[in-house]
Order: C-alpha cells, then sequence, then structure tokens
C-alpha cells in the first residue's frame, strides 16, 4: 500500500465515518423531534396505535369496534407491565367504549376524539346505587362516551389532545324533554383507584364532563374543559362518593357548576353511605355565568368532609363556593375550607342553600335533615359583586361554625340593597368590607379562619416520565 493509497483510504474512511454519523446524529434529532414525553403515575411496558386496529380519522367512520378491539386486546398485558393505546393526529368518532386496568389511553396533540351523536352507540347502564334512579329520568342513564368501572390503575392523558362529545343535540332534545333517559357524560369511572385524568381538552359533553365515583386515589391536572354558557348541566368535574382527590390547574367554561363535589341522593345516597372526603382543588380558572365555581351538593346524602379549596380565580361566575343542600339529604358538608380566592363579576359571593328541591321521587325522608358545619373561607378579593352574601340555612337546622376572614367585596353599579342576607346561619367574620350580617358578627380580636397545614395522601402521588 503507497502512501497515497493509505491516504485515500483514510479519506474514505472518515467521509464514511463522517456520513454514518451525521445519520445516526440525523436519527437522533428525528427521535428526539417525534419521541412524545409524558407525565403519569405508571408508565406500560406494551405499546399499540389506534390505527393497528383498523381505526380511520377522517372524522366520519365510526371506530366504536377498533377501540374495544384494542382495549380487549390490550387488556391481556394488565399483569404484564400494563399497555399504552396511542391515538394519533385525526378525528376519531366513536360511541361508547370501556378502559382496563393497568392502561394508560394517550392522545396525540393533534388527536380528537368525537363522541357519535347516534344515541344507539350509547349502551344503557342501570342507575347508581347512590342515586336509584337516573338523575334526569327515572329510566337509567347512558354509559359515558368513556367507560372505567371496577379498574386500578388508569390514565388518560395526552398533549392537549381533545375529547369532543358533540352535545348539541343531546342538549337541544334534553330542553324539549324528549329525553327518557338520563344523558350520558364524558367520562364516568366507577369502583376503581389510582385514575389519573390529565392535559386534555374536553367539550362539548351532551351533559357533565366528568364524573369519578365510588373512587379513590384520583389525579386531575391541566384540564381545559370548554362548553357554550347557555347549555344545560354540562358541569366541568363532578367528584362523587370519591376520596384522596386532587384537581389542579384546571380552565373549566361551562353552563353549570365548573366543579360539583357530590355525594348521592336522598333516601339512596343515605343508605349506599359513601362520602366524598379528603378533596383538593387548587389552582383553577372558572368562567359559569349561571352557576358556582365549586358547588358542594346538592346531592350530598353520603356526606362531604375535608374539601380544601384554594388559588382559584373565578371571572363572570354566579358565585364563589355554593353550598347546595335540602331537607330530606341527611348527611352533612362539614370541615370546608377555601382560601385565596379572586373573583371578578359575581352575583353572590358567599351563597348557601338549604331549599334545593329536586327529589329522586316521593320516597325521600323529611325528617332526613343535613348537618352544614365548619365552613371556612379567606382571603378573598371580589369585584363588581352584586350582592356579597346570600345564606339560607334550614329552620329547625341551622347552618353552624361558618367562619369568613380578610374578605375585600366591592360591588356592581347596581347593588342589592340588603348586601347580606342571613337566615338560619351561625358564624364569625373578621375583617370584611362590606360589614357581614349581625348573625356572623366581626370578632373583636381579629382572626384567621382555619385552613389546615396538613398534607392530603393524595399531594404525595409522584408522577413519572413516559414516552408515547
Ligand atoms: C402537563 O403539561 C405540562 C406542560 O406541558 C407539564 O409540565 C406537566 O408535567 C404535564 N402534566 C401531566 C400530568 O402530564
Ligand atoms: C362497559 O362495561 C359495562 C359494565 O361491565 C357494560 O355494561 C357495558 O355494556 C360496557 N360498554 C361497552 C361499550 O362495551
Ligand atoms: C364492582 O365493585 C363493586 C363494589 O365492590 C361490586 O359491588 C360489583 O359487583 C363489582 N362489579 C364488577 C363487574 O365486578
Ligand atoms: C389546550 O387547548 C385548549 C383548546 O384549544 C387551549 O385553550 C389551551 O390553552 C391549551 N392548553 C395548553 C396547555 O396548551
Ligand atoms: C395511589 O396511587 C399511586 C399511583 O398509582 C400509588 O403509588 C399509591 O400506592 C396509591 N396509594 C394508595 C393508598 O392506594
Ligand atoms: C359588572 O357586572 C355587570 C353585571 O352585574 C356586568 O354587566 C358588567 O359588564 C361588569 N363590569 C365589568 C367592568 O366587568
Ligand atoms: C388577615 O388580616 C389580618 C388583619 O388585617 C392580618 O393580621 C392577617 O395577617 C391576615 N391574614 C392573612 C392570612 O392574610
Ligand atoms: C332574604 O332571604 C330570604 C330567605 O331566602 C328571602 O325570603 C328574602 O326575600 C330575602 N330578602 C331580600 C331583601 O332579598
Amino acid at each position: 500500500m503507497d502512501s497515497k493509497s493509505l491516504t485515500m483510504s483514510h479519506v474514505a474512511t472518515i467521509v464514511i465515518l463522517g456520513l454514518l454519523f451525521l445519520q445516526a446524529a440525523e436519527c437522533r434529532v428525528e427521535n428526539s423531534k417525534d419521541a412524545v414525553t409524558y407525565s403519569a403515575i405508571n408508565c406500560r411496558k406494551h405499546s399499540a396505535l389506534l390505527t393497528d386496529f383498523g381505526a380511520v380519522g377522517d372524522g366520519k367512520t365510526l371506530n366504536t369496534k377498533a377501540f374495544k378491539d384494542a382495549v380487549d386486546k390490550l387488556s391481556q398485558y394488565a399483569s404484564d407491565g400494563g399497555a399504552q393505546l396511542i391515538v394519533p393526529p385525526g378525528n376519531w368518532l366513536t360511541g361508547s367504549f370501556n378502559l382496563t386496568s393497568h392502561f394508560t389511553l394517550f392522545l396525540h396533540k393533534d388527536a380528537v376524539i368525537l363522541g357519535s351523536q347516534d344515541e344507539s352507540e350509547w349502551p344503557l347502564l342501570p342507575a347508581l346505587p347512590s342515586y336509584g334512579q337516573g338523575r334526569e329520568a327515572p329510566g337509567g342513564r347512558l354509559s359515558s362516551l368513556i367507560f372505567g368501572t371496577n379498574l386500578t390503575d388508569v390514565v388518560i392523558t395526552g398533549n392537549n389532545g381533545t375529547i369532543d362529545g358533540q352535545g348539541a343535540p343531546w342538549w337541544d332534545k334534553f330542553k324539549k324533554g324528549l329525553l327518557k333517559v338520563t344523558r350520558p357524560y364524558l367520562v364516568d369511572i366507577m369502583y376503581s383507584n389510582q385514575i389519573q385524568i390529565s392535559n386534555l381538552t374536553f367539550r362539548n359533553s351532551p351533559s357533565w364532563h366528568i364524573h369519578p365515583i365510588y373512587s379513590s386515589n384520583i389525579t386531575i391536572q391541566g384540564l381545559t374543559i370548554l362548553a357554550p354558557v347557555t347549555v344545560p348541566n354540562t358541569d366541568g368535574i363532578d367528584p362523587d362518593s370519591c376520596s384522596q382527590t386532587r384537581i389542579e390547574d384546571c380552565y373549566i367554561v361551562s353552563g353549570d357548576d365548573c366543579i360539583a363535589v357530590k355525594s348521592g341522593w336522598d333516601q339512596h345516597g343515605i343508605k349506599f353511605r359513601m362520602p366524598t372526603k379528603h378533596l383538593v382543588i387548587r389552582r383553577l380558572t372558572c368562567i359559569s355565568p349561571k352557576s358556582a365555581t365549586v358547588a358542594l351538593g346538592s346531592e350530598m346524602s353520603g356526606g362531604i368532609r375535608d374539601v380544601r379549596v384554594e388559588d382559584v380565580t373565578a371571572i363572570n361566575t354566579e358565585s364563589s363556593i355554593r353550598v347546595k343542600t335540602s331537607v330530606g339529604r341527611g348527611a352533612y358538608v362539614k370541615d370546608i375550607y377555601v382560601r385565596r380566592l379572586t373573583l371578578n363579576t359575581m352575583k353572590f359571593v358567599f351563597w348557601m342553600t338549604g331549599a334545593y328541591g329536586s327529589h329522586p321521587g316521593e320516597g325521600f325522608d323529611p325528617k332526613a335533615l343535613p348537618v352544614i358545619q365548619n365552613i371556612n373561607y379567606r382571603e378573598v378579593v371580589a369585584e363588581n359583586v352584586t350582592m356579597p352574601a346570600q345564606l339560607d340555612g334550614i329552620a329547625s337546622d341551622p347552618f353552624k361554625g361558618i367562619c369568613i376572614s380578610n374578605v375585600s367585596i366591592s360591588l356592581t353599579e347596581k347593588p342589592k340593597k340588603l348586601l347580606w342576607n342571613c337566615t338560619d346561619v351561625e358564624g364569625v367574620t373578621s375583617n370584611v368590607t362590606p360589614k357581614a350580617c349581625d348573625s356572623l358578627p366581626e370578632q373583636q380580636k381579629p382572626i384567621d379562619c382555619a385552613f389546615p397545614e396538613d398534607k392530603l395522601a393524595i399531594e404525595g402521588v409522584k408522577l413519572t416520565t413516559c414516552s408515547a
């Protein structure tokens, strides 16, 4: 080998190595661009694409079978590291489908799951035991778009992909009284634990959007929930007979309550006895001109206790944290802690109602009185308010232990004459303007209303980084 050919072969080697290197580098760049990461309670060993099951993302083809086949197939991996189903970019029309355990449904940022407007695509389910009958009609209820029961370790997430219920025909039929059954929700998860729903946009549910029930250990983060403010019962999130639930960083625009905390209905809920407890709601932004930022009730017959709400902004919303109950509900709403609310344009800042009505038929017990006790609000700034407080307890059953401190409310141009209207309520205020009613006397010595210092177990749940 002469020196010249040596040089040539060196050059060739360098060129080839260089090309290989460039290719490898390009490959890495490609990978890092394609590799989508997300945070979840658990990552999965197995992965599949919705298109592996024949799905077509044209917005017209019905993919109910593809979702069902995918979940059936992936459920085989529940005891072998679990599985994730990736929904790629596209418009995926589907009817109701069921989830499985140790499973992640991951939506690409340009993936849109569209709810079918064909009622036969939503199977009829029996009424919830704590409600005794369908909430809207005695004839049971339709399965939610995404349904799960008796599951462990379920994640529904994405890079802000969308789940759109296309609810308009349902709203119309409901308004005209044409439905014989209760409208479906978008997500309904029952008798389950270790649930995560995060980083998605939900819109236009036929009725409520997210409904975990009889479940625990639930993390809900980073949801955008959007429904027209004029349509009925499109609640954002309804934790119902759930414990250890964390709802954070959500933005909700709705025709009903942004969040409604529930636990069953009159005699059925009293019998079922499953409270909602240990719930934290933080960094919520709400727009709900016809309803509450956070409602407690009206279905609360299994009890509601230890609810912590903080760092909430509400704009053009009827009220802030509202207690809704009624004779016949029984149980309790107690140990409620609220702090740091920023409110703009609101009918009532504080609102409690002991005569909400709405019963499952005639069988409710008129002696079943709810106990409303230890309700704390502090650090509230509200502007453009029509009436600071409308607080109505129950005559033989006053609402007790209401504490309101460090509140500054400025009024609209045309406020109500009576600013605080209090009936059958007892409690205290401190550093509140305008001055409260006589049944909530100003304390001589300033106080801060209670807010717990400890953390709930659900706040300690850590997420890990997974890739899709
Ligand atoms: C949601 O997205 C945000 C911003 O991209 C990210 O910081 C956060 O970790 C994500 N959370 C979850 C639970 O995926
Ligand atoms: C989902 O599971 C429930 C309860 O097991 C069942 O009644 C329902 O028909 C299932 N839904 C679908 C779409 O398969
Ligand atoms: C789900 O769990 C509930 C409560 O433990 C039980 O009553 C019900 O039978 C279970 N359903 C199924 C389908 O396993
Ligand atoms: C998610 O999408 C919604 C609707 O398009 C948008 O309003 C919101 O800002 C997005 N959120 C994030 C974190 O990108
Ligand atoms: C709650 O869920 C997390 C995440 O899946 C899990 O690590 C933890 O053990 C669960 N806690 C309980 C009490 O089930
Ligand atoms: C104040 O509230 C009224 C309704 O009471 C509303 O019409 C008006 O737009 C609000 N003004 C501002 C500046 O938000
Ligand atoms: C509430 O107001 C009182 C009196 O102005 C003040 O001493 C206290 O620090 C305030 N508390 C909070 C939590 O802001
Ligand atoms: C005050 O509240 C009571 C009980 O709801 C109601 O009957 C009354 O009309 C209210 N008064 C005013 C001036 O709004």
